[in-house]
Parts: C-alpha cells; structure tokens; sequence
C-alpha cells in the first residue's frame, strides 16, 4: 500500500515508520506522499486515537529532503515541491488527533520540519536538529522558517538558520524545540505515554484544542473568535455534560466522542 513507510495501528495508536534507512530515512517525494495518505486516511478512524511519526533505524529520524532528488529541479520543479512539502505538513498539523514526532535521531532540513508540523516531539538522547538548507545554497522549503520561529522564537530561529548549526537533543530541548529527552531505547514508551494520557479525554475536546491552537497561526483566521466559537459548541454534547456530571459526582468520566 505505501512504498516508504511502515504502518501499524496498535491500542489505538498509528505508527508511521519511515523506511529507507540506507538513506537516513531522506524523505524523496514518494515517502512525503505515502506519510500525507497515512494520515490523512486516519483524519475520520475512530479506531484511531493519536499517532506516531518516527524513523527507522538508531541513527535517523529524517535526515532531510532527498538532495539526490531535487538536485537537477529547475525554478518550476522547486516551487512545486515546496508547495506540495507545506501540503503533506499542514495535513499533519491539521491532524484531528495527536501527532507525535519520535525523534531517534538526525531530524535535519526537512526532517526537523516533519518534526516540527507534529503536534508533541519527544527526542531520544542521540537526537540531532539541523537546517543545513543554506550549506546547500538554499532556503528550508518545508515551511522551516515559519515554524522554527514559532516554536524557539525569531531570534533563535535566524542563527539556527543562518549558521547551519545543528543542536544536539538537550539543547532542543533548553530552547523549547522538543517536549523531552529520554533515553533511546525509551522513546516510544514515552511518546505511548502521553497518547495514553491524552486517549483518556474527550476526543472531539482533543481535536477542538489541536483546531484552536493552530488557528493563532492562521493569518487568514482570528485564533480568539476561533476559540469562543469552538468552546461554544461543546455546551451541546455528550461529552460535554458526561464531563461535567462526572466531576460533580466525583467519578471518572466515560466520553462516548459525541
Ligand atoms: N538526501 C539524500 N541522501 C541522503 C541524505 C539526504 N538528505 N542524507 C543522507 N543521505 C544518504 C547519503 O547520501 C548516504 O547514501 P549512500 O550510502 O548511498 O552514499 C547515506 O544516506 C548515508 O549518509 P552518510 O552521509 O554516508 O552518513 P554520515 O553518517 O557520514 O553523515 C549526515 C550523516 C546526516 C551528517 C549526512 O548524511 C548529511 O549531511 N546529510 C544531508 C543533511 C542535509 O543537508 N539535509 C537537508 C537537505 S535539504
């Protein structure tokens, strides 16, 4: 079904595991493809709670575009590809359910920006982040220099991308860009972890805060109006009034997702 990734759903969680290890899991259009029909194809599975993105192998996560690819694009070529990178990311961070990024280790140019659209990253100590794009006399084309500043602020952002540095995981983590480091061989426990945490709430309060937050960011929408109009709704459902009768009665709320 999809060429470069693996795919499995387990306790209700969605794996999506980046296959090409030979090539530090270099994301070549064809795996951009097949992670954007993953997610997209579990947008509506209610068997689906949450998702995880990681890469196969000890030594990537993704170690960027696939230079070997785009290194003959001409100006048209380009410009498509970056447009079609932004799709397949703004897919992920427009996920209804939680997305989070196992970073087992290089997340560079276009890896750090797959890492960045998901919603959590969680990096194992071996973890490197990089955009190296201008070493390639480039720009990041995967929406880098938007989500990078949003993530570590526009100072830090500039001289990460200006200098080409590469951080290492527990400097990602003092500058906000991942929500923890652990161990490698504890990566997926923790990212499990916090999805099994997150399955316990609402599920349509879950998407609603994905909606509300990621509206800050839409210049085409106002975050605030967003939100009232999010927080509004929820007076009419199940879950609404199952949650708060639960509180009141002073048991654990059982939400049916309506
Ligand atoms: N695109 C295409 N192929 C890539 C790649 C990328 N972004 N990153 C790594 N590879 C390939 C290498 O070409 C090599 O393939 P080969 O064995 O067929 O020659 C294989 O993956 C292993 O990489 P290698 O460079 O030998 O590993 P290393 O341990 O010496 O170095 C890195 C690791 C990550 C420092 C180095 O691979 C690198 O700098 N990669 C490019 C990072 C980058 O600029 N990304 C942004 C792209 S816009």
């Amino acid at each position: 079904m999809y060429q470069n990734i693996l795919t499995e759903n387990r306790e209700q969680i969605f794996y999506i595991t980046i296959n090409r290890e030979d090539k530090l899991n270099a994301l070549n259009i064809q795996t951009l493809t097949d992670i954007k029909n993953a997610v997209l194809s579990i947008y509506e599975d209610a068997s689906v709670r949450g998702v995880i993105i990681t890469g196969k192998g000890s030594k990537a996560f993704a170690a960027g575009a696939d230079i070997a690819e785009f290194a003959n694009f001409n100006v048209e070529e380009g410009t498509k590809m970056s447009a079609e990178g932004h799709a397949v990311l703004r897919a992920i961070d427009n996920c209804p359910k939680p997305v989070i990024a196992a970073v087992n280790g290089f997340a560079l140019g276009g890896g750090n920006e797959l890492a960045m659209a998901c919603h959590i990253r969680v990096a194992s100590e071996n973890a490197k982040f990089g955009q190296p794009e201008v070493n390639l006399g480039i720009t990041p084309g995967y929406a880098g220099t938007q989500r990078l500043a949003q993530l570590i602020g526009k100072g830090r952002a500039l001289e990460f991308l200006m200098t080409a540095d590469m951080l290492n995981a527990q400097q990602a983590y003092a500058f906000g860009l991942v929500n923890h480091v652990v161990p490698q061989d504890q990566l997926m426990a923790k990212c499990e972890e916090i999805l099994n945490k997150i399955k316990g709430k609402a599920p349509m309060a879950i998407t609603s805060v994905i909606r509300c937050v990621n509206a800050y960011y839409e210049k085409r929408a106002d975050g605030a109006d967003v939100e009232i109009n999010e927080f509004g709704n929820f007076f009419g459902s199940e879950d609404f009034m199952e949650g708060t009768r639960a509180f009141l009665e002073k048991r654990k709320a059982n939400f049916a997702g309506k």
